[in-house]
């Protein structure tokens, strides 16, 4: 049984989390449902920071928000004394909108607006992390006409390439984020950022990839980014202050998943970092990490209702159920697996194989292929795991679907955190010019 934080089977052999049971909580909130265990995921925040203020006092740790983030896990990361990393115009506003510090957020992105780096740099936001020389510039020229500085990070390439798929891979030279170590290209980035005066280069960045189970590329990144700090020194005798080395720890999907544990990833990079340090004579900088899976993404599970069930002789049989590639893109798009067991009968042995499927008009909509599982019928409740982290933030209206709510549970509490979208909300950014509207008219007035 693959059962992670508050997850329990509870006296009628159901799904319960966070005490509330999840078959009471399809019947008050519907399916598909998000349901995220507030306590794990606050359980996550601590360990990092916890284990960082243990090894590391000169740190920070930073919440992705690009995994899951919404007004009241704005809320939650501020509570737990976290930085937000954040990506877009939309994370602003909506980190904003919750009360939460534009000083203690991080801004990314390889193409940032000039819109963007406006309210960014207005607003007060902590540090841009910087991604090209083009953005250099933009920001220059935006801070010259609304007279600030802004506080920059270098993303830097530091050329590594993580065990992970090939799409989540971000460190190597042939990427779309940062500038390259092994081209000139990040130390030329350095020295013209000395040259300009509505800037200060603070930190370095880099970032390597996402869901990496493998601790080495964390290590050789942070040999790497120190190894660069050191030669900067040396060339232009700035002393980098900061060094943020983002995100990627790998989560649990399947029960033969095994990460490593947390504190033994940050014991082997702080170490790295101490001894780096050591060995070049430079002041220890403050330390920045970015997870965003590995704090959210075991918290949260999915609750769909079984539908239609084909069986396709000899072949396979599906199962559909009423989401799918619109609540969750990963299986379609990283091949990524999943466990599920069906949340009403959560104490059934599981007697046949069956490939789950989504409901969108699309063969490669399929959310499970070969899973183990009771026999199902319509009407039953399939919860599937690990799906707190990418799923809502990459959620769509493919077909006009509406995207789900999301419920925060805790101690036998369900807090609504997004509501479902209604139709209305489908066609309220519709607008019908007048030349299609006049057959509509011309009906209403007959
Ligand atoms: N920092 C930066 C600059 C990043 O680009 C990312 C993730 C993170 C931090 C957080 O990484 P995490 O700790 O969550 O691995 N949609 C993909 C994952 C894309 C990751 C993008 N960047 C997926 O569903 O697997």
């Amino acid at each position: 049984m693959f059962l992670t934080g508050t997850m329990r089977i509870n006296e009628k052999g159901h799904l319960e989390i966070g005490g509330c049971d999840t078959v009471e909580l399809t019947r008050n909130f519907g399916t598909p449902l998000y349901v995220m265990d507030e306590e794990l995921i606050r359980k996550n925040c601590r360990e990092y920071t916890d284990t960082f203020s243990r090894l590391y006092p000169n740190s920070q740790v930073a919440y992705s928000g690009k995994a899951f983030l919404t007004m009241a896990m704005c809320r939650l990361v501020e509570e737990e004394g976290m930085a937000l990393d954040v990506v877009s115009g939309g994370e602003i506003y909506t980190a904003l909108k919750a009360g939460y510090p534009a000083s203690k957020m991080i801004f990314h992105g390889n193409n940032k607006s000039a819109v963007d780096l406006e309210i960014a740099l207005t607003s007060g936001v902590g540090r841009l992390v910087v991604d090209s020389f083009s953005e250099l510039e933009l920001i220059e020229s935006i801070g010259s006409q609304v007279g600030k500085t802004a506080q920059i990070y270098l993303r830097v390439k530091p050329g590594i390439e993580a065990h992970t798929h090939h799409y989540i891979q971000t460190g190597q030279l042939d990427s779309k984020f940062g500038l390259g170590l092994a081209d000139g290209h990040a130390m030329a980035f350095v020295k013209a950022a000395l040259k300009l005066r509505h800037v200060e280069l603070c930190g370095l960045h880099c970032h390597i990839g996402s869901q990496i189970f493998d601790l080495k590329p964390f290590q050789v990144a942070s040999e790497v980014m120190m190894d660069f700090i050191q030669g900067i020194k040396k060339k232009t005798g700035l002393a980098i202050r900061e060094l943020d080395l983002g995100g990627g720890f790998g989560i649990r999907y399947l029960r033969e998943d095994s990460p490593h544990s947390l504190p033994a990833f940050i014991e082997l990079i702080v170490t790295t970092i101490k001894e780096k340090a050591a060995e070049h004579g430079l002041t220890l900088p403050r330390l920045l990490v970015e997870p965003g899976r590995s704090i959210v993404g075991e918290a949260g599970t999915t609750l769909y209702t079984v539908g239609t069930i084909k069986e396709v002789p000899g072949i396979r049989k599906y199962v559909a159920v009423d989401g799918g590639m619109m609540d969750n893109i990963r299986t379609a798009m990283y091949e990524a697996k999943y466990e599920a067991i069906v949340a009403n009968r959560a104490l059934e042995e599981p007697v046949e194989k069956v490939s789950v499927a989504g409901k969108a008009c699309e063969s490669g909509d399929m959310l499970i292929w070969d899973i183990d599982l009771p026999k199902l019928v319509r009407g039953d409740i399939l919860a599937t795991f690990s799906t707190g982290a990418y799923h809502y933030s990459m959620a769509s209206n493919y077909n006009r679907f509406t995207r789900p709510p999301v419920v925060f549970v805790s101690n036998g509490h369900a807090e609504i955190v997004v509501k479902r979208e209604s139709y209305e909300n489908l066609v309220i950014n519709d607008v019908i010019p007048a030349h299609l509207q006049k057959r509509v008219e011309r009906r209403a007035a007959n």
